[in-house]
């Protein structure tokens, strides 16, 4: 079973920030699962690695999305995705400190803030109408 799921209420009416959305969470998934099959903490590196990669180039896209449709709180909302990117920064740290149960519960605590980011923040711009 997963630890995120993504459900089709959770769409924001934009097909390819849909997708994005879900390969974030499988992302997740695969990291969480690298890690509690792992003693070592480098093992789920490449993942996190690759879930920082993808958030990077998710928020850029969503950004720009916001941007062309004139959705006039993406200031708050560019500062919630800076945040998030902090985040994972300091886990990429964590890992290469190789503390796996800190690794384990960022990881947790990561997907619980993206889950909530999608549900709460990106719904607020797919109901925004076009400038
Ligand atoms: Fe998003
Ligand atoms: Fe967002």
């Amino acid at each position: 079973m997963p630890l995120f799921k993504w459900l089709p209420e959770y769409s924001v009416n934009e097909a390819e920030l849909d997708s994005s959305h879900k390969k974030l969470f499988d992302i997740l998934n695969t990291a969480y699962e690298n890690v509690m099959n792992s003693y070592e903490v480098d093992s789920a590196l490449p993942v996190i690695i690759e879930l920082s990669d993808y958030v990077k180039s998710h928020f850029l896209e969503e950004e720009q999305y916001m941007r062309e449709k004139g959705f006039k709180e993406i200031e708050a909302h560019i500062a919630e995705h800076r945040e998030f990117s902090d985040k994972i920064e300091s886990l990429k740290t964590d890992c290469h400190g190789n503390n796996l149960d800190v690794t384990k519960e960022l990881i947790v605590v990561l997907g619980g803030w993206l889950l909530h980011h999608v549900i709460k923040e990106d719904m607020k711009y797919s109901c925004c109408p076009k400038a």
